[in-house]
């Protein structure tokens, strides 16, 4: 795994060719991403970058573009104008329909020169940033371009390809998209992105687990009573009504974000830190989810709400309904709750309560193991009512690890408050923190697919999503609306209630 390297490696040089290089996320995250890889020292000076789009533009007009792009998006900023002169030349633009075979041809006439010019080697990185829809034909044209495969394993011209989500939107979809990608790229070319794992606190998730040696012996079903992983947001779906429409919560966040931070949370030590033993082990977690087998069973364990209209911190805020690009019936979720059990030696009969959700009261992405309670004697006697310990591994804001433990008041007599034992990143390692996508771009120039998503894990994620979207689409459970600013429907809480238990409270683990 790269990330256990202590010196980091600068990529080689290559051409990354960007398809719907006109849209929010070139702007937003890839060419800030780039420009402050080409601050860091870590892309070369050689690297070339191509946008290809549908709108017609000069090399030029993209280029300003991008400048604002970094501008306003950049972790760094304002851009400093020697790195940006030094870059911007290495940016172009080249305008294509998707489907237009003849833009392919040119685009490999373009690389041809761009390998002569800049020293590129053949070695070529297309990032997928399209519409889904357009990614089977894109490769397929690329392909027919002569620009698709060729030996895997030669180490000095590769050709990858970043696919971003949504892979597919069930199961059929994604082997049909992988069927299509690998056809033209053999499955070590293919590197599809889940940016949960570019994020430095996710990838802890493993140091945590695999460098300490405290952890390990209890982290199982004999010390821990159950897991809860949360991705809350406070914002609605912002404009991008049309998206979620054809995707919810449980696609757009379980699927993938929430489902990866499971994996690292329960999955086993593995036998080496490389890609294919990483995620070996990711798939069989992925495999010992038990199913829903029937749509009780998905009414039992799952939850979907809507945000209806409201108001949050005094403000209106307009229900999900009320979104451009919204059905005005529509059933789309925009929270979704999920109990899963995992099925092997070390997690039998301990859940894994899943729950995402958009206006929700607070922002945050976190992962709380609850340890089983001290036993019911001395302190925990029957009728006391003494916390659990929590352990909280904090992905976002305020990155760090706290652990809730019991602690005697000060005072004359006994009386016992919970506590939290509390490590933040910033302080303890100052504020230095690439963006997911600098180290996700890297890691795919520099040939290592530990953080992207196999074709098998992608597939074991769906058949596990699939249940629950057809209960789901035909009415069960029904969808609960809830408040904009709330924590969600009321039928969250039934759910870990039936257990006997309470979700946490983002940013404050004492339930
Ligand atoms: C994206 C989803 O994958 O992740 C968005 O499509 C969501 O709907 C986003 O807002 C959340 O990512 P982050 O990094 O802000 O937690």
């Amino acid at each position: 795994m790269a990330g256990e390297k202590n010196a980091v490696t600068a990529a080689p040089p290559c051409a990354i060719v960007i398809f719907g290089a006109t849209g929010d996320l070139t702007a937003r995250k890839l060419l800030p991403a780039l420009y402050n890889l080409t601050r860091d020292g870590l892309l070369s000076k050689s690297t070339v970058v191509i946008g290809f789009a549908r709108r017609p533009k000069t090399d030029d007009e993209f280029r300003a573009e991008m400048l604002e792009a970094v501008n306003k998006f950049s972790r760094c900023k304002p851009v400093d104008p020697e790195l940006w002169s030094n870059l911007a030349p290495r940016i172009f633009y080249h305008q294509s329909t998707f489907e237009n075979a003849d833009g392919y041809h040119a685009l490999a006439d373009r690389l041809a020169e761009v390998d002569k010019k800049f020293n590129t080697g053949g070695r070529r990185l297309y990032y997928l940033s399209t519409s889904p829809t357009e990614f089977g034909q894109i490769v397929e044209r690329l392909g027919d371009a002569g620009l698709g495969n060729i030996d895997p394993f030669n180490s000095t011209a590769w050709r990858r390809a970043i696919v971003e989500k949504p892979f597919g939107r069930n199961l059929d979809t994604a082997r049909e998209l992988n069927h299509h990608i690998n056809r033209v790229f053999d499955e070590s070319q293919v590197y599809r992105i889940d940016h949960y794992l570019g994020k430095q606190t996710v990838q802890n998730l493993l140091v945590f687990r695999f460098a300490n040696g405290i952890f390990e012996p209890i982290w199982n079903r004999r010390y821990v009573d159950h897991v809860q992983i949360t991705v809350g947001e406070t914002l609605g779906v912002e404009g991008r009504g049309g998206y979620f429409e054809n995707a919810g919560t449980m696609r757009d966040m379980v699927q993938n974000h929430l489902m990866q931070l499971l994996t690292l949370i329960a999955m086993e030590p593995p036998v080496a830190l490389d890609g294919d033993a990483i995620r070996d082990e990711k798939v069989r977690v992925l495999k010992s989810i038990e199913p829903f087998h029937t749509p009780q069973e998905v009414a039992m364990r799952t939850v979907r709400g809507q945000y209806t209209p409201g108001s949050v911190d005094g403000k209106p805020v307009i229900g999900y309904l009320q979104e451009r690009g919204v059905a005005p019936d529509s059933q789309t979720e925009t929270y979704a709750a999920v109990k899963l059990n995992i099925n092997n030696w070390r997690w039998h009969g301990v859940p894994f309560y899943l729950r995402s959700g958009k206006h929700l009261k607070r922002q945050g992405s976190e992962v709380s193991i609850h340890f089983n309670s001290a036993p019911g004697i001395l302190f925990n006697a029957p009728g006391g009512n003494l916390a659990r310990n929590i352990l909280t591994l904090r992905i976002q804001p305020k990155e760090g690890i706290s652990l809730l433990i019991n602690a005697k008041r000060p005072g004359t007599v006994t009386r016992i408050a919970p506590a939290h034992m509390d490590f933040e990143y910033n302080e303890a390692f100052g504020s230095y923190s690439p963006e997911a996508y600098e180290r996700l771009l890297l890691d795919a120039m520099l040939g290592d697919s530990t953080l992207f998503i196999r074709r098998d894990e992608v597939e074991s994620a769906w058949s596990i999503i699939d249940r629950i979207e057809e209960a789901w689409a035909a009415g069960t459970p029904a969808l609960s609306r809830y408040e904009p600013g709330s924590w969600g429907p009321q039928a969250a809480n039934e759910l870990l209630a039936r257990d006997g238990r309470t979700w946490d409270w983002l940013g404050s683990d004492i339930s």
